[in-house]
């Protein structure tokens, strides 16, 4: 009979061979995060529909083509949260974090579920990093979240990141700005595709971000928002712009930079990696959402934050830098069947004083289980046959060199302390 079960499409075990790679990118995002002030927040895994319709918006592929919404016992339309920063948000005010001292700053990972098509780089179910700083406009706090996101890079020792920027203003100047860019492209709407026409209508900036071959020509003549903004928010990304230059990272203002959901307000930016290539090169995403809790219904609070695409961080941190599994400190072997109780009690005796033993039932030839133990990258085996069980004695071997030596059964914690302390 086959399997019953397959992994659903676009999703990924995290194996255990994986798993250093996810410890490096967490204990690096609570380290890093932890040096600027910003605490955990979790969040549920699925929450009001209504939440990510008002918050990504309508007129973004997130919401319009790419959620997991179900409709629970109670008939209440629910979604597998595409993404975090509206739910942060409605944590935000729900938790009274509203009345803490401002900003509030706080830090999260886990996974998110898109229904997109799948390809390297793209999963349904992605994993981000991502930081708020919420209650407070400075653009000082832009610059702090993406020094943040360079320093979590630089904690991995990911190379090769660079900073695109833009700004796409703000409610005050943004509304003249799109009729401008709908005037420009609409002499040309028929020539554009369909996916553009649509956009035209809804959300014009996000014709930047079209890549049909058809629409690029368009593109190179558009007006950028960048020229057309008010003077506040012109002022605010010159502050960005001076933060990061003194700050020392290098960026590439990218008149182009739009970003797919419906919050931003102002600073926009992506962390992009060439190795990823293709469409899918955005290590991170992130920018200013002044207008996201009014939408949400909530008192008018501006925020700016980023979310990391761990599982392409991933890609990254293993093209460049392998990373194995740490081996127990012991590998404990019976070598025949009536063995295995004793053994495993001197196993648990090694335990109790704070050493990492991995016992190995069954029996096999010896051979065999030094192979084993060497697989696991254990730095001592301990080795008892009927033998050594009758004499009360105990084999320690070092599996880097290769030597062993019986010793009583009651010098093993003494043998095995010294053996592993002095390495
Ligand atoms: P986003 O640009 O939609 O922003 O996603 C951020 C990052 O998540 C992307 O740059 C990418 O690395 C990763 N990502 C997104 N979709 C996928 C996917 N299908 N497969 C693999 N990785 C993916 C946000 O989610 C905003 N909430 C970021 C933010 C926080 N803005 C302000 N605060």
């Amino acid at each position: 009979m086959a399997p019953i079960a397959q992994r659903p499409r676009g999703t990924q075990d995290l194996l255990p061979a994986d798993q250093p790679y996810w410890d490096a990118m967490e204990g690096a995002a609570k380290a890093v995060a932890g040096r600027f002030g910003y605490q955990r927040i979790e969040t549920p895994i699925f929450e009001p529909t209504e939440l990510f319709q008002r918050g990504a918006g309508e007129s973004s592929d997130i919401v319009a083509k790419e959620m997991y919404t179900f409709n629970d016992r109670g008939n209440r339309s629910l979604t597998l949260r595409p993404e975090g920063t509206a739910p942060i948000v409605r944590a935000y005010f729900d938790g009274g974090l509203d009345r803490e001292p401002q900003p509030v700053r706080l830090f999260y990972y886990g996974p998110y579920f898109r229904y997109d098509r799948p390809q390297a780089g793209r999963f349904r179910e992605l994993h981000q990093f991502g930081i708020e700083a919420i209650g407070d406009a400075s653009p000082v706090l832009d610059v702090e979240a993406i020094v943040l996101g360079w320093n979590w890079f630089a904690a991995l020792d990911i190379g090769g990141v660079s900073l695109h920027l833009n700004s796409i203003g703000d409610e005050v100047c943004r509304p003249a700005y799109r009729e401008l860019l709908r005037e420009y492209y609409r002499p040309h709407l028929a020539k554009l595709s369909e996916e553009s026409r649509a956009r035209f209508e809804k959300n014009p900036l996000r014709l930047f971000d079209s890549k049909d071959p058809q629409d690029e020509a368009l593109k190179r003549d558009a007006p950028h928002i960048i020229d057309h903004l008010c003077a506040p928010c012109a002022e605010a990304f010159q502050v960005v712009k001076e933060g990061l230059a003194s700050e020392e990272i290098p960026f590439e203002l990218n008149p182009e930079l739009v970003r797919g959901l419906d919050y931003y307000t102002r600073t926009v930016f992506e962390f992009q990696h060439a190795s990823l290539g293709g469409a899918q090169n955005a290590l991170c995403g992130g920018g200013r959402y002044d207008g996201l809790a009014a939408a949400l219904g909530y008192r008018s609070t501006p925020g700016v934050g980023f979310a990391m695409g761990m599982d392409r961080t991933a890609i990254v941190l293993k093209q460049s830098k392998p990373l194995t599994l740490p081996g127990p400190d012991i590998y404990a072997v019976a070598l025949e069947a009536a063995d295995e109780l004793y053994v495993f009690h001197l196993a648990s005796t090694l335990r109790a004083r704070g050493h990492r033993v991995v016992f190995d039932p069954g029996p096999a030839r010896l051979d065999a289980k030094l192979r084993k133990a060497a697989r696991r990258g254990a730095r001592l085996a301990l080795l008892v046959g009927p033998e050594e069980r009758e004499k009360n004695q105990v084999v320690i071997r070092d599996m880097a060199s290769k030597t062993q030596a019986s010793i009583a059964k009651g010098e093993l914690l003494s043998t095995v302390g010294q053996m592993l302390g002095g390495a």
